[in-house]
């Protein structure tokens, strides 16, 4: 799967920030499971107190490659037919800007993320410090379309002032989401306010979700090489 990688391994970090989320989980509760490499790692310790130590929980994944973990480790799964909300959701984010606005969606995921945090009476970042930035848009801020709708929106996208490209994979071919739809990464504009910017992108007929997430975690843990800082909403 292609991902839009940061230039680092920050794998220990990653590690300490998800332990970290780890403690928030209690019995009972009805979790939802992020995407990416940060919220991997966050899986893979919850599933240990799953399958070893016989934690209970049920769970909504936000794709199916974090679903298809989480069910190896045993870890229950239910749909929003059974339940309406989530306890605690965790997640990784590509860029986390001051008031916890973020971008997320490096992964491909951001629609069923978005529905999934939307969902969360706690919906936390586990991230390392290269994430935090003083404006989001440096990461391509991805935007997933309804393919027939690509061209069209490519056209409104730059209106705004972005550069869209259509994700690929690394042999050429269009990434696909697992809804089916085309990811439009756009570069180009630092955004000085996003609220502004989401609002337009909202409005753009074929945009099914952007991976502007604003005013949605109420916390994040970011590790760096001195600690972790948590910064809440
Ligand atoms: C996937 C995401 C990820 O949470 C985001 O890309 C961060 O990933 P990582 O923890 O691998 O840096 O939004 O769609």
């Amino acid at each position: 799967m292609p991902m839009q990688n940061h230039a680092n391994d920050h794998t220990g970090m990653k590690l300490r920030a998800a332990e970290r989320a780890l403690e928030l989980v209690e019995p009972g509760m009805t979790l939802g499971l992020g995407s990416g490499s940060t919220a991997t790692i966050w899986i893979k310790l919850l599933g240990e107190k799953v399958r070893n130590h016989g934690l209970k929980i049920q769970a909504i994944a936000s794709s199916d490659d974090s679903e298809a973990l989480g069910k190896s480790y045993g870890i229950p799964f239910v749909t929003f037919e059974a339940v309406r909300s989530l306890d605690l959701t965790v997640d990784g984010a590509d860029e986390i800007a001051p008031g916890l606005a973020l971008i997320k969606g490096g992964g491909g995921k951001l629609l069923r993320e978005k529905i999934v945090a939307s969902a969360s009476k706690r919906f936390v970042i586990v991230a390392d410090d290269s994430k935090v930035v003083a404006k989001l848009g440096r990461f391509p801020l991805p935007v997933e379309v309804i393919p027939m709708s690509a061209p069209l929106v490519t056209e409104e996208l730059k209106k705004i002032g972005f550069a869209p490209k259509t994700r690929v994979h690394q042999d050429g071919t269009r990434y696909i989401t697992d809804e089916g739809n085309l990811i439009l990464d756009c570069t180009g504009l630092l955004m000085d306010n996003p609220v502004e910017i989401a609002h337009k992108l909202d409005s753009i007929v074929g945009v099914v979700e952007h991976g502007l997430f604003l005013k949605m975690a109420t916390s994040a843990i970011i590790a760096s090489e001195q600690g972790i800082i948590e910064r809440s909403s």
